[in-house]
C-alpha cells in the first residue's frame, strides 16, 4: 500500500530541516582542510578564494596580533583589537575568531552587536561589568573577575565596562570568521552620510540640539 505524505507536512519537514541545518547557526561548515585567505583577490560570493596550497606555509597557522596591550587612550578609554580573517588569513572558512578587550579604569566596550556570530569571553585581568539586552528589551548582566566566562547569543546588543580600579583584559570568541560589529553610538551618530536629524530627533525624542551634540562626538 502507498502512503501519501501531505504537501503541508512536506513543507514543515523543509523549513524545519533550513532553520536546523548548521549552516544556518554560525558560518558555513568548511568543504576542505584549510583554505588560507588570499586577501588581495577580489571576495568572492561567501568568503575569500583560497590561496594555492603551494604557497602554504607555516606561518599561515599563527597569528601574534593579538600579543599586544590595545591603546585605551580613546573617548571610551577602551581598545578592540580583532583576530578575524582580515587580520588572520588562515581563519578563512573556518567559522571561528577572536579578539582582544583592553580596558582603562573607567573604560567601555559600548553597547554593540555582531550579526554574524555568537560572542564567548573569558576575563583575564580585572572587574567588568558585562551586560547584554535582549529582542524583548530585558537586561541581563553581571560582575566578572578574572577566569570568569560570559556569552553574548548572536546579534544581541551588549558591553563591558572597567568597573575595577586596575586595568581590564578580556579574550572574546565567535562563531565566525568575520562576526561584523554595530557599535549602535557610531552606526546611528557617526555614519556618512549621517542618518537625517529628523529620524533621530523621532526616534530618540529629543531636539534637534541634543542629535547635534551627540553626532559632533561622533563625527557624524
Ligand atoms: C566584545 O564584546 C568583543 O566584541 O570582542
Ligand atoms: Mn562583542
Amino acid at each position: 500500500m502507498a502512503y501519501i505524505i501531505p504537501q503541508s507536512l512536506i513543507l514543515i519537514f523543509a523549513l524545519f530541516s533550513l532553520f536546523t541545518s548548521p549552516s544556518h547557526s554560525a558560518d558555513p561548515d568548511p568543504l576542505q582542510d584549510f583554505c588560507i585567505a588570499d586577501l588581495k583577490a577580489p571576495i568572492s560570493v561567501n568568503g575569500f578564494p583560497c590561496k594555492p596550497s603551494s604557497n602554504v606555509t607555516s606561518d599561515d597557522f599563527f597569528f601574534d596580533g593579538l600579543i599586544k596591550e590595545g591603546d585605551t587612550n580613546n573617548l571610551f578609554k577602551s581598545s578592540v583589537t580583532q583576530g578575524n580573517v582580515l587580520a588572520f588569513p588562515g581563519l578563512n572558512t573556518l567559522g571561528i575568531s577572536m579578539n582582544r578587550v583592553d580596558l582603562a579604569p573607567g573604560g567601555l566596550n559600548p553597547p554593540h552587536t555582531h550579526p554574524r556570530a555568537t560572542e564567548s569571553g573569558i576575563v583575564v585581568r580585572g572587574k567588568l561589568l558585562v551586560g547584554l539586552i535582549t529582542t524583548a528589551n530585558v537586561f541581563y548582566s553581571k560582575i566578572l573577575t578574572a577566569g570568569e566566562m560570559f556569552v553574548v547569543p548572536r546579534g544581541l546588543m551588549h558591553f563591558q565596562l572597567n568597573v575595577g580600579e586596575e586595568k581590564a583584559l578580556i579574550f572574546t570568541a565567535f562563531n565566525s570568521h568575520l562576526p561584523g560589529a554595530v557599535v549602535a553610538s557610531l552606526n546611528l551618530f557617526g555614519s556618512k552620510p549621517s542618518v537625517p536629524d529628523d529620524v533621530l530627533t523621532k526616534a530618540f525624542q529629543v531636539d534637534k540640539s541634543v542629535v547635534d551634540l551627540i553626532k559632533s562626538k561622533f563625527g557624524g
